[in-house]
């Protein structure tokens, strides 16, 4: 399975996609998860992402477009991938046609989160995430057993620089500028399946298993 998860920051994009990956054996390739990493170890590309990143702007389409296709065509992604957070703009979706093509693969779903803004600012604002393990938690909807600590590895639980309500605001703009676009590009497409993303995290992975076996 080749499956690309899309929708606005805080539509469950991650928490989805941790689950689906657990569940199938696929591998989760998070764009945003790559990047803090690049961030972290302050290779030149992380240097580099690090300034849109913490505006909440897009990181160059050249630089993303590179890191996917060494990622895409590694053996742990044999079984499939799912790609969260790629693509983000009609460029980056036809760039990653041509890759796709080029090795002989297809997207066989496209599944677009569709929640509503008011939710996505209290999911982002709450989010908490694991230093060490990088599982993430929600303050309110899914907090850890013991406060600052995460449940799988007892990892510090922090807040994502780019999860201040500021930048929210900001990658919210951004997203309806230059991912909602992705819509039109993806919905005549066969692959294509729109969910719910407003209701509770099992309700909204029950739909997208739904949206991803289902061949109607
Ligand atoms: P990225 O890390 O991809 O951020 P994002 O797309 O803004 O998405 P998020 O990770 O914030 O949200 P999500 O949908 O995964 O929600 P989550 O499941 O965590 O990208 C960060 C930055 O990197 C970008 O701004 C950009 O600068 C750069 N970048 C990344 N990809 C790029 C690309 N292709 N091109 C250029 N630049 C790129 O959920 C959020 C919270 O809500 C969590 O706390 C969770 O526990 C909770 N939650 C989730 N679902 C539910 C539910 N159903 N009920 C209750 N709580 C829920």
């Amino acid at each position: 399975m080749h499956i690309v998860l899309f929708g606005p920051p805080g539509a469950g994009k991650g928490t989805q996609g941790v689950r689906i990956a657990e569940d199938t054996g696929i591998i989760h390739i998070a764009m945003g998860d790559m990047l803090r990493q690049a961030v972290s170890e302050q290779t030149e590309l992380g240097v580099q992402a690090k300034a849109y990143m913490d505006a909440g702007k897009l990181v160059p389409d050249a630089v993303v477009i590179g890191m996917i296709e060494a990622t895409i065509t590694k053996p742990e992604a044999a079984n499939g991938f799912l790609l969260d957070g790629f693509p983000r703009n009609v460029a980056q979706a036809e760039a990653l046609e041509t890759m796709l093509s080029r090795h002989a693969l297809k997207l066989d779903r496209v599944v677009f989160l569709d929640a509503s803004e008011g939710l996505l600012v209290e999911r982002l604002s709450g989010r908490l995430l694991c230093r060490a393990c990088g599982f993430g938690f929600h303050r309110h909807y899914s907090p850890p057993r013991e406060a600052g600590r995460c449940d799988r590895c007892g990892g510090e639980l922090y807040q994502r620089d780019d999860d201040r309500e500021d930048v929210i605001v900001q990658r919210l703009h951004v997203y309806e500028e230059q991912t909602a676009p992705l819509l039109d590009y993806y919905s005549h497409q066969p692959s294509f399946r729109r969910i719910d993303a407003d209701g509770g995290m099992d309700e909204v992975y029950e739909r997208l298993v739904e949206a991803i076996q289902n061949t109607d």
